[in-house]
């Protein structure tokens, strides 16, 4: 079965790019058949799988407004078993054109319903906002995956995101649920990081991974290369968290199909 992951904080610059290239390229590596799709109109996902701008006339966008298929939308990138629908600033516009549109959040949901199962993930990396953009993503997905940044306003916008995730829930997508939370630019030498670490296990126990993501220079230094941190330097501090962090994630999905069974 395919498992549709949404790599979501509308906060930006926490991490959810780095962490949707690098968990990909590590559950890639791993065997798994993956795709990303490039969901933000920064197109960073895209630039740090190493698609160049004239391979990107295709895009999420045409995905979004019906006009093309997953697969005609999705390219091949250098990483073995990894797939990306790229991006552009052309997505920008969808958000708008979209308003007048008849079931808008699901055009996403839509475009999955087939060329989907090829895959065994497939990670989007969203926006840095709420916006129509991002509930596309959140309809579509069985899953959420936040990465929150160790800073002081981490929790801010955290409980407007719960919020959010509860509405879609309830009105759009009822089977979604949070499959993880993950402390980025962790720096253990930091008393802040470990009071907001603390904080965070408190509120959301079990949901929050147990494998972080330090501070690393080399996940900033690899998509101007083009390529994820975890191919350009596989030893660096970074890539070895998203390594980890593939691991466990595949744990909990075992974990998780077990207590289905179960329960089934
Ligand atoms: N663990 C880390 N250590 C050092 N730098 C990092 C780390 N994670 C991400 N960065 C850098 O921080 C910046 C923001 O990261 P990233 O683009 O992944 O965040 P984002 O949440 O996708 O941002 P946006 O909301 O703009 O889409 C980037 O320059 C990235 O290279
Ligand atoms: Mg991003």
């Amino acid at each position: 079965m395919t498992r549709i992951i949404a790599v979501v904080n509308q906060k930006g610059g926490v991490g959810k790019t780095t962490t949707t290239v690098n968990l990909a390229t590590a559950l890639a590596a791993i065997g798994k058949k993956t795709l990303v799709i490039d969901l933000d109109p920064q197109g960073n996902a895209s630039t740090g799988l190493g698609v160049e701008h004239r391979d990107r006339v295709v895009s999420s966008y045409h995905i979004l407004i019906g006009s093309v298929t997953l697969a005609q939308a999705s390219v091949v990138t250098s990483i073995p078993n990894l797939h990306v629908v790229p991006s552009n600033i052309d997505l920008s516009a969808a958000e708008i054109e979209l308003v007048q549109e008849m079931a808008r959040e699901g055009r996403l949901k839509a475009a999955l319903e087939s060329g989907a199962d090829g895959y065994d993930y497939i990670l989007i990396d969203c926006p840095p906002s709420l916006g129509l953009i991002t509930m596309n993503a959140l309809v579509a997905a069985q899953s959420v995956f936040i990465p929150l940044q160790c800073e002081f306003y981490a929790l801010e916008g955290l409980s407007h995101l719960l919020k959010t995730i509860q509405l879609i829930q309830r009105r759009l997508n009822p089977e979604l649920d949070i499959c993880g939370v993950v402390l980025t630019m962790y720096d253990k030498r930091n008393k802040l990081t470990e009071h907001i670490e603390s904080d965070v296990r408190g509120f959301l126990k079990e949901t929050v991974f147990s494998t972080v993501v330090p501070r690393n220079v080399r996940l900033s230094e690899a998509p101007s290369h083009g390529k994820p941190a975890i191919v350009y330097d596989m030893n660096c501090s970074g890539s070895r968290a998203y390594i980890m962090m593939a691991k466990e994630l595949l744990q909990r999905e075992k974990t998780r199909i077990s207590q289905a069974v179960k329960v089934a």
